[in-house]
């Protein structure tokens, strides 16, 4: 049984990923903004109140970690705005790189001394956050921050490698999950369900070593351009 931190699990693919993780037997601690009771009746410790824009919060999370040994952490949390040229909203570009970005700095910054030799860390990222995949524009600020994701995966696949750490950067695939709430129905039935997205992210991690530390994955094996 190896332990498990999830960020982000109160819904969507996080949520998935968690409940897939206890179905398996692993010991599961779960990171909420809110509340999970769904998770906590499955058998995952349900961490609350964790912003990944808060120092103080993820603080308080790595305080209630010490001493635990984690195997995997997963930085899942996210959210999805939408901008264009014609209108910059330029708080809005500011909070997906807080959430997007800094998010999983803050949390893998906090929670480093809970990764031994063997650990491994998945960062949730996008394919929208490709440089050379990019052939439609627009989204300023998801992609951007989700860039800078690809980039903070890429520096800490360098710097944890020594310390016996992988590291993999992660698309999910296309998700029929909140993030984008008004989603018109022909374009969601198009989407796979989080429970195929959680499954795929998951083979990524279990089959994820040195060797291959550093790649951007999409959840079905292909590994993506930056
Ligand atoms: N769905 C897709 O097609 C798709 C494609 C590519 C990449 N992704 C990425 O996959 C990840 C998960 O997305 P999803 O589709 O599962 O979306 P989702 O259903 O909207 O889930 C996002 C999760 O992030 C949490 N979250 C948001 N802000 C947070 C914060 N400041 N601190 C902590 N948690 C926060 C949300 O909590 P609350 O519910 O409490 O707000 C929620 O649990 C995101 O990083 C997203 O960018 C998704």
């Amino acid at each position: 049984m190896a332990t498990y931190v999830i960020i982000g699990a109160d819904r969507g693919i996080a949520h998935a990923l968690c409940l897939q993780l206890c179905e398996r037997g692993e010991n599961v601690i779960a990171a909420c903004l809110g509340d999970s009771p769904t998770l906590a009746a499955k058998g995952a410790r349900v961490e609350t109140g964790v912003d990944v824009t808060s120092d103080s919060a993820v603080h308080a999370l790595a305080q209630r970690l010490i001493g635990t040994h984690v195997d995997v952490l997963i930085h899942v949390a996210g959210i999805y705005l939408d901008d264009g040229l014609e209108a910059l909203p330029m708080a809005d570009i500011q909070r997906q790189i807080e959430v997007n970005a800094l998010g999983p700095l803050r949390v893998v910054h906090a929670l480093q001394s809970c990764l031994d030799h063997g650990a491994k860390i998945g960062i949730v990222t996008s394919r929208m956050g490709s440089i050379s995949d990019n052939t439609s524009g627009r989204l300023y600020g998801y992609r951007m921050s989700k860039a800078a994701a690809n980039m903070l995966g890429a520096s800490l696949a360098q710097d944890l490698k020594e310390r016996g750490i992988a590291v993999a950067l992660l698309h999910p695939g296309m998700v029929n999950t909140q993030l984008v709430p008004n989603l018109p129905e022909h374009v969601r039935s198009q989407l796979i369900e989080p429970e195929e997205a959680a499954r795929g992210l998951l083979a990524r991690m279990d089959a994820l070593t040195l060797e291959t530390t550093g790649k951007f994955w999409h959840a079905n094996g292909e590994v993506l351009p930056w």
